[in-house]
This record gives structure tokens, C-alpha cells and sequence, in this order.
């Protein structure tokens, strides 16, 4: 599995497929499925269209993909806003892929790539009841901030243990967030 920002590799057309898929045929087991009544079904012409947006500063995907094949098998987009706060959404991981550590992977190296850019904490929203998910962000430090009766906000600060163990390089490294580093976050 490797792990990319699409603004670094020319996988347009890869993620346009992979979001394709989902929409002809795991939309039911994705965040778009009639589970999740937090937000108003969303177009895939809307998705798509924030694919032709990414330009690496604002907004990103990030992606996991198999390097023989080059088929994405997860994403999730992420915007930075000039106040230092990032958002994510979007988190998706194909259902012949789950459970083998590829949504821990993209939040991973969103974390550090968050902490590159400066960005002091993290928000995301998902529906109430996705446990699966929500025991995802919480192994990322995410607490509840606010909740009503379908959806529930989540936050994470990014810690300066995880901004220190960040080295000063160009190459994104986002194996450096391993269980010490993130128990720190935890108790954050
Ligand atoms: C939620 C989702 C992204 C998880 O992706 P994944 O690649 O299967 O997750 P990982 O293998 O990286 O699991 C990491 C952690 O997430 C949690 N988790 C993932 N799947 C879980 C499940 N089925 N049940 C309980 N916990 C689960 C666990 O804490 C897990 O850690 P563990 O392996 O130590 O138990 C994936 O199930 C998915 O795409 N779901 C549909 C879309 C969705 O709900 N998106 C989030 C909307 S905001």
C-alpha cells in the first residue's frame, strides 16, 4: 500500500474512477449510504468537482493505493483554512480493503501532513452511530465537540510532541506516528 497527496502524483483520473465505483457500486457501504443522514445526499458531480479543485495549498485528497495495479483503494480530502484549522471528509476505504490499517494510513499521514503545514487543530463530522469510524479519529486524539441528534463533531490538536518528532525534511513521513506518538495525542 502506499499512501499519496494527489496534488504529487497524477492520479486524477485514478481517484475519478475509484469514486465511480463507489457511487455505481458500494455507495450503500460508503459515506454516502442512507446511514448517513448528518448531511444532505451530496452529488458525485460535487465530488468531482472538488477532485478538480485540489491544488496541494487549500485543498488535497489524500490516497491509498496499490503500486502494481495504481487502483486507489481509500481516500479522504482535506482543507486548510488560514486560521490554522484543517477539515477533513470524505473518508472512504473500499470494503475489500478494510480492516488492514488503510483509513489508520490516510489519517496518519494527514496528521502529519497537517502538522507540515502549520495547522494547529483538526474538525470532522460524522453521523451518530458510525462507531467504526469514530473509533478511528479517537485513536487520533479526535474528542467530541458537539453532537445533535444525527450528527457529532469531532476535534484534534495536533500536539507539539508530534510537531517536535516531525523532522525538517521534504520527504512526508507518516510512519513517524507510532503508538507512543499517539498516546500522547490521546491524552491531549
Ligand atoms: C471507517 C473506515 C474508513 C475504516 O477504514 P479501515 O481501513 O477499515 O480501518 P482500519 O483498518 O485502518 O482500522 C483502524 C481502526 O478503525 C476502527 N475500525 C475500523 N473498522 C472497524 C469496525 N468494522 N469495527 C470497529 N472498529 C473499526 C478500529 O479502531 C481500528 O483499529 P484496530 O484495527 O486496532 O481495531 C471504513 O470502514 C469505511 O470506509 N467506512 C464507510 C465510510 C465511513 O464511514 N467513513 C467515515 C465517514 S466520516
Amino acid at each position: 500500500m502506499v499512501i499519496k497527496q494527489l496534488s504529487d502524483c497524477d492520479y486524477k483520473a485514478k481517484l475519478r474512477e475509484f469514486i465511480e465505483d463507489l457511487f455505481s457500486t458500494w455507495k450503500q457501504e460508503s459515506s454516502f449510504s442512507k446511514e448517513n443522514i448528518c448531511c444532505p445526499q451530496r452529488p458525485i458531480n460535487e465530488i468531482m468537482g472538488k477532485v478538480d479543485k485540489v491544488d496541494g495549498n487549500m485543498s488535497e485528497f489524500i490516497v491509498a493505493f496499490d503500486e502494481e495495479t495504481g487502483s486507489i483503494f481509500g481516500m479522504l480530502h482535506i482543507t486548510f483554512d488560514s486560521n490554522k484549522s484543517a477539515h477533513i471528509s470524505l473518508v472512504n476505504v473500499s470494503p475489500k480493503y478494510r480492516r488492514i490499517k488503510v483509513g489508520f494510513s490516510l489519517l496518519s499521514y494527514s496528521m502529519v501532513l497537517s502538522v507540515k503545514k502549520g495547522i494547529d487543530y483538526i474538525m470532522l463530522e460524522t453521523w451518530n452511530g458510525n462507531n467504526r469510524a469514530i473509533s478511528l479519529f479517537e485513536k487520533f486524539g479526535f474528542v467530541k465537540t458537539s453532537a445533535n441528534e444525527n450528527t457529532i463533531e469531532l476535534k484534534t490538536n495536533l500536539p507539539s510532541i508530534l510537531k517536535e518528532a516531525y523532522p525538517n525534511t521534504d520527504t512526508l513521513d507518516y510512519s513517524i506516528l507510532n503508538n507512543d506518538v499517539l498516546k500522547s495525542i490521546s491524552v491531549f
